[in-house]
């Protein structure tokens, strides 16, 4: 397949066809997407899965209460916030501002208006967070129903508590802490629809545990590393103890059944991930927080990216990878056939995080639930 029938346009950094992409029914409640899957029931109930097993049990003593197990009555000051990333002293360095920025309302920014922008920043990455649990939710509920192994159905039971809950817990910091929800980004929702969309019950767990999950777990990683705020802190460091069993889940099924996928059947997962990891990538340009700041887009994405050195922001681009591209390679995905998907993660710059440990056994370590109850 061409990138053109992959991702819809021909150059995947083409920044016009990746901003056409726009959410334009955001005042719909409701979204309907055909799963076109068979419900799948087994009359094999064999525990024949020892690591699935295991994985279930530590799900069942590692729950956790987003009502009761979380600071809520911790004050949050989205402001001093802001000014604590950095977002007060933009203003000392307008000067270092690409050329293009000085023909936007970016270049008369004061300290208040970056302030503000740290603060759409932060609601938005929040309302993303809370659209891809609810992502997670609908298609862990579909693995229940599709997977044919009763191993699998019993953990990915608990995984669907699981994400109710982060649903929960994000929903009510984004109502109770910060100061406005925004719909769920254009390329998120196309990814979640594709997933959904898709009949093949693996396909379910390879967009969500390894790429919508795996992208996740790194990205609440790097929040929990860089916020100060205690209560955010705390929610992550619980979210992502959860997080660490999910992708473990799709690494730990997937392993299996890849093993004896024909050539042919692999390269449709390889496209499938490429995609998946286009598309979030696309995600993170955040173009609704500048429309809603009442700047274009593209030119303020042009412009950071133009920035003589960002490699702070690139870093943090690349970062998102570092969990999915090791448990591809585990999976056999980066090399499978010719390497295609070798090459196209090399061409999007994250192929360096292949031999970083991946998460088939990492959730062991990450449990954070079960380490504060034995304190
Ligand atoms: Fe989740
Ligand atoms: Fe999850």
């Amino acid at each position: 397949m061409s990138y053109q029938e992959i991702l819809g346009r021909e150059n995947v950094n083409d920044l016009d066809a990746i901003l056409a992409i726009t959410n334009t029914d955001v005042d719909e409640v409701v979204h309907a997407v055909k799963d076109n899957a068979d419900a799948i029931f087994t009359w094999d109930y064999e525990r024949s899965r020892p690591a699935l097993g295991r994985l279930y049990e530590k799900a069942k003593t590692s729950q956790w209460n987003g009502e009761t197990d979380l600071p809520w009555d911790t004050d949050v000051d989205q402001e001093e916030l802001a000014v604590q990333m950095g977002m007060g002293g933009v203003p000392e360095f307008a000067h270092l501002l690409p050329e293009e920025f000085r023909s936007t309302p970016v270049a008369k920014w004061g300290q208040k208006e970056w302030i503000q922008f740290g603060i759409e920043q932060q609601n938005w990455m929040l309302s993303q967070f809370m659209h891809g649990e609810q992502g997670a939710l609908v298609c862990t509920a579909k693995i229940v129903e599709t997977v044919p192994w009763v191993d699998a159905k019993y953990y990915a039971s608990t995984q669907v508590m699981d994400e109710a809950r982060h649903v929960e817990v994000f929903a009510k910091y984004l109502d109770t802490k910060l100061s406005g929800h925004y719909p769920i980004n254009a390329h998120l929702r196309m990814l979640l629809d594709d997933i959904v969309n898709d009949s093949r019950w693996d396909m379910t767990y390879l967009g969500m545990q390894i790429m919508v999950e795996g992208l996740a777990l790194a990205a609440f990683g790097l929040m929990f590393q860089v916020t100060p705020e205690p209560l955010l802190k705390q929610l992550l460091r619980y979210v992502m103890s959860d997080e660490a069993r999910h992708v473990a889940f799709g690494v730990l099924s997937l392993k299996e059944y890849y093993e004896q996928l024909s050539a042919a059947e692999m390269r449709d997962r390889q496209e499938f991930a490429f995609e998946a990891a286009v598309r979030m990538r696309d995600r993170f340009l955040q173009q609704e927080v500048w429309e809603r700041l009442g700047v274009d887009p593209k030119t303020a994405i042009r412009a950071m990216r133009s920035l003589p050195d960002d490699p702070e922001q690139d870093l943090f681009n690349q970062l998102l990878f570092s969990k999915i591209v090791p448990n591809c390679k585990k999976l056999g995905l980066l090399d499978a056939g010719d390497g295609w998907l070798r090459d196209r993660f090399t061409e999007i710059s994250v192929i360096q995080f292949e031999d970083w440990v991946d998460t088939g056994e990492e959730y062991e370590t990450l449990d954070e639930v079960a380490k504060d109850r034995s304190a």
